[in-house]
């Protein structure tokens, strides 16, 4: 019998506690030993349901069993999750977290103090929901340089992105929506204004790269200032509007910037909707991949952590063992040289246009450049067209 403890029994932590009651034999059959929930702390009781029995209130109590293999922290937030993961590591318990904060601010020394302490620590679930993204990156891009990644890391905000696209919605409405499904972060302001997105891509380009940047320095533009009126301009040409992350690498370094993109229809990422998330990966001698499906909610999400737990309780220690290092400043270039083409909405005509931003696709009314522009080059142009609607283009 393994033992293990849950940390916050959230839309997260009850998924995974669920996941692993309601697939108990299959479990026990595929690692060869039943997997017990021992403990799960929360600040509440949860009288009347299958984990009341559990539910302890002190954490020492878990940090202090011996029996305690490995702790899946769910909690969400930076503190207390980070030192309670922490405190587990150097118990020699393992961690499995969904904790994309605490992985993009402290990922570095809580990977260290899992080696140090011969256990591990993994966070498939910090990433896309269920979908496999993690482990793929490090296990299966091992021979090549992954020189770009794009993706749609957020479910609330493509949520809402797609309920404004294809029913008409108000942002408040779908937000609204969003929240009463459990996507959204107990604060959604992390998902809205690209936050969540940022530290997910962060987490990417340091598996990718071995440097983590700072989620702070990292250029984040959420979907609040997204007008209506250019979804709508777009959808009528196929082109969809989404939230990405995206790392482009420039001269050998990573160039991050988190922003709603057009997307064309010749890019698959234009067509995940809703709750899904989709990532392309792109390897400098495979080209392009993609990963696909479920980015939030509790089934999903709780499919990646007991995905983590079950892989760890198998053979005693993951052979997943990613390393990176907090990017010193010269690692990562400026968001400001980030380059993509650009889509405006302006009143000058088709001629004004080109005339500063050179050749363009005319879409009636908005137009979409040809050409590449950085933050600084696209700001000095758009300048000298007044008044417009500006997005970025994948
Ligand atoms: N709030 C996050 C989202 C949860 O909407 O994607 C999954 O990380």
């Amino acid at each position: 019998m393994k033992h293990i403890a849950i940390l916050g029994l959230g839309v997260v932590g009850k998924g995974t506690a669920d996941l692993l009651e309601k697939n108990r034999a299959l479990i026990e059959a595929r690692i060869g030993e039943a997997v017990n929930i021992k403990y799960i702390l929360d600040l509440r009781d949860f009288p009347g349901t299958p984990y009341e029995t559990r539910v302890v209130h002190d954490f020492s109590i878990i940090e202090n069993d011996p029996e305690i293999e490995l702790v899946a922290e769910t909690m969400g937030g930076a503190h207390p999750a980070y030192d309670f993961s922490m405190a587990c590591l150097k118990a020699g318990k393992s961690v499995v977290t969904s904790n994309k904060e605490v992985v993009a601010t402290f990922g570095e020394e809580l990977l260290a103090t899992a080696r140090a302490n011969g256990v591990s620590y993994a966070f498939e679930a910090s990433v896309g929901g269920g979908i496999p993204i993690i482990r793929p990156l490090v296990n299966d891009f091992i021979s090549n340089e992954i020189v770009e990644i794009s993706g749609i890391l957020n479910g609330t905000t493509n949520y809402i992105l797609t309920q404004m696209k294809d029913y008409g919605k108000t942002y408040a409405d779908a937000l609204s929506e969003a929240q009463a499904k459990g996507y959204a972060e107990k604060d959604p302001t992390a998902d809205v204004d690209g936050i969540d997105t940022c530290r997910k891509i962060c987490i990417l380009t340091a598996l990718a790269t071995g440097a983590l940047p700072n989620a702070k320095e990292v250029g984040t533009i959420g979907i609040r200032g997204v007008d209506s009126a250019d979804v709508k301009l777009l959808d009528k040409h196929a082109y969809a509007v989404k939230l990405l992350g995206r790392m482009q690498m420039q001269g050998g370094k990573p160039c991050l910037l988190v922003a709603p993109f057009v997307c064309g229809k010749a890019s698959p990422l234009a067509h995940v909707d809703d709750v899904f998330n989709g990532i392309t990966v792109c390897g400098q001698t495979l080209g392009q991949t993609m990963f696909y499906g479920r980015g939030a909610g509790a089934d999903p999400t709780a499919s990646a952590v007991a995905n983590d737990i079950l892989s760890i309780l198998k053979d005693g220690k993951d052979s997943f063992a990613p390393a990176f290092h907090a990017a010193a400043n010269d690692e990562v270039l400026p968001s400001a040289q980030f380059s993509c083409r650009r889509y405006v909405r302006t009143d000058a005509d088709k001629a004004a246009v080109e005339a500063v931003l050179g050749s363009v696709t005319d879409l009636g009314g908005a137009y979409i450049t040809d050409k590449s522009f950085t933050e600084a080059e696209f700001d000095a142009a758009a300048a000298k067209l007044g008044n417009m609607s500006a997005l970025r283009v994948l």
